[in-house]
């Protein structure tokens, strides 16, 4: 599926069905829940992941962990389009995790179909925290030392 900035809503249910399709394969015996996840990315791929989840409950990987992973392992890119469902096929949001995952790999403008129709991130996830943060300050040469002093002169509490 190529698109060159207009995706129409036929291309949103297709991607819906590359998410139930992929749904279908998620490892989900702990929580029941199975969950897809399907993206366009900025040169026509599409990527796609499944929650995979672990007898140790807490190292759940998300579905939207496996579409990233996807994304970089077949040549990386930007998100554009994005839309996860859960066992029903229902599009359900992505979790507060996974909306900051989604935020690094398709930004401010990355669309995501969601429970309350196609939102920009930006929407789904305001002011939110991301790479140009940490290009707006400087980086301490020595960590360990800038605490030292901030520790010797009172702090900054
Ligand atoms: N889950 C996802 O895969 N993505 C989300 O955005 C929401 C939650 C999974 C994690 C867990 O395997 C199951 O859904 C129940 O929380």
């Amino acid at each position: 599926m190529r698109h060159s900035g207009r995706v129409e809503q036929r291309d949103w249910d297709e991607l819906r069905s590359a998410a139930v399709e992929v749904m279908g394969r998620a490892y989900a015996p702990y929580s029941g829940y199975p969950v897809g996840a399907a993206a366009l990315v900025d040169d026509g791929r599409l990527v796609v992941g499944c929650n995979v989840e672990n007898a140790a409950y807490g190292v759940v990987l998300c579905a939207e962990c496996g579409l990233v992973s996807q994304l970089h392992a077949s040549g990386g890119g930007r998100l554009t389009h994005f839309v996860c469902v859960n066992g029903a096929g229902e599009v359900i949001m992505p979790c507060g995790r996974c909306r900051q995952l989604l935020f690094e790999h398709g930004g401010r403008d990355l669309l995501l179909w969601t429970v309350s129709g196609v939102r920009p991130m930006s929407e789904v996830l305001p002011d939110a925290f991301g790479p140009d943060d940490l290009a707006a300050v400087a980086p301490t040469p020595d960590a360990s030392t800038s605490t030292a002093t901030a520790t010797a002169t009172g702090g900054e509490r």
